[in-house]
């Protein structure tokens, strides 16, 4: 298989420029100042910025939403609003405007039905789709009863109802609680792994950090930074080595090695776990042992959350949780989500 660096481009912008205008048609917001993008096939590029950094306007532009000011964006070679090109997108909007009144598997079977699937194809595809975002459970109730984070999964779902080969999230973990977040992380690498491309944008650091191949860091419609997630956020002038726990002799024994040869000891002791994975952690073993509670004081309470984050950090790698969601989802996969990079 080609390597991202190598395969075809998918989405291209070439100049990409857009100045949003007002009612009298004077020039108003640059939302989006010449954008030049390439992003290649089975790739999941991330779209970063602050919020009114030009993330949607980016978006819209490349679906055909919004008409640029100047400049071109193409998907597969084509321009956006190319109809044989929109069937094979999937583009899970920022707030997804979906029927109240119909349920998760009524809705789907809706959309469905506006690609023209056959009957025993669209019933097969909207069980998986509903399986696999987690809503098996609540696939009769309707959507106006859903969560926050409900509502996002039966979006994705929407989204991928065609099986497209191109995948647009804008913001895919706004409103999910931790676990869903590592959920939707999961499900993106799981898409990625079937060979799809994706783009998404957001402003939640550590979502893009874990799912992204690549970058590009929009301020003010300007990019800003372009290129790989490993290359960037890798830090050149420090050397970090993980053993297993150490004497103090030996830890003395490695200072002295260190310094000798001229270098620093900048920093030497246990690491933290994230709260993320602490957190995740505390949801499954409360699945575990229901009803259990943490009582007492603070004191009590701070060792145990001590222990917690040890074993949190050497169980990393399930961290997606079975309790939060119905079902066990094909995307589930390891926590930093780095294969087949
Ligand atoms: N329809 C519109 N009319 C006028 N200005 C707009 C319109 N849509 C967006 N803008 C402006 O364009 C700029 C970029 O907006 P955009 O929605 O693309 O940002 P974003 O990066 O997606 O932000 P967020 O993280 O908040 O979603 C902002 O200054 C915004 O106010
Ligand atoms: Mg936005």
């Amino acid at each position: 298989m080609d390597t991202p660096e190598k395969s075809e481009v998918i989405i291209e912008t070439r100049n990409l420029t857009k100045i949003y205008r007002d009612f009298w048609g004077r020039r108003k917001v640059p939302a989006l100042k010449a954008l030049d993008l390439e992003i290649r096939k089975g790739e999941i590029f991330g779209l970063l910025g602050p919020n009114g950094s030009g993330k949607t306007t980016t978006i819209k532009l490349l679906l055909g939403l919004l008409f640029p000011t100047s400049g071109e964006s193409l998907i597969f070679g084509r321009a956006a609003n190319d109809v044989s090109v929109k069937e094979r997108i999937g583009y899970l909007p920022e707030e997804s405007y979906l029927y109240r009144f119909l349920n998760a598997e009524e809705t789907l079977d809706f959309y469905g039905r506006l690609f023209d699937m056959p009957a025993a194809m669209r019933r097969q595809r909207v069980a998986d789709l509903i399986e696999m975002v987690g809503l098996t459970r609540a696939r009769r109730r309707q959507l106006k009863e859903y969560s926050k984070g409900m509502t996002r999964r039966i979006g994705l779902a929407q989204a991928l109802i065609n099986d497209p080969e191109v995948i647009i999230l804008d913001e895919p973990t706004t409103g999910l609680d931790p676990i869903g977040i590592r959920e939707m992380k999961d499900l993106i690498l799981h898409l990625k792994s079937e060979g799809k491309t994706i783009l998404m944008c957001s402003h939640l650091l550590a979502d893009v950090q874990d799912v992204c191949d690549r970058i590009g860091v929009l301020y003010q419609g300007e990019l800003k930074e372009l290129g790989r997630v490993s290359d960037l956020v890798q830090v050149s002038d420090r050397t970090e080595i993980c053993t297993s726990t150490l004497s103090d002799a030996t830890m003395q024994k490695v200072r002295e090695v260190i310094e000798a040869s001229g270098a620093m000891v900048q920093a030497m002791g246990h690491p933290t776990t994230t709260l993320e994975d602490l957190f995740l952690k505390i949801i499954r073993e409360s699945d575990a042992h229901p009803g259990r509670r943490v009582r007492g004081s603070d004191e009590s309470n701070d060792s145990k959350l001590a222990d917690s984050a040890k074993s949190a950090e050497s169980e990393k790698s399930t961290a997606s949780s079975d309790a939060h969601s119905d079902d066990s989802k094909p995307g589930k996969s390891n926590k930093s989500g780095k294969q087949g990079r």
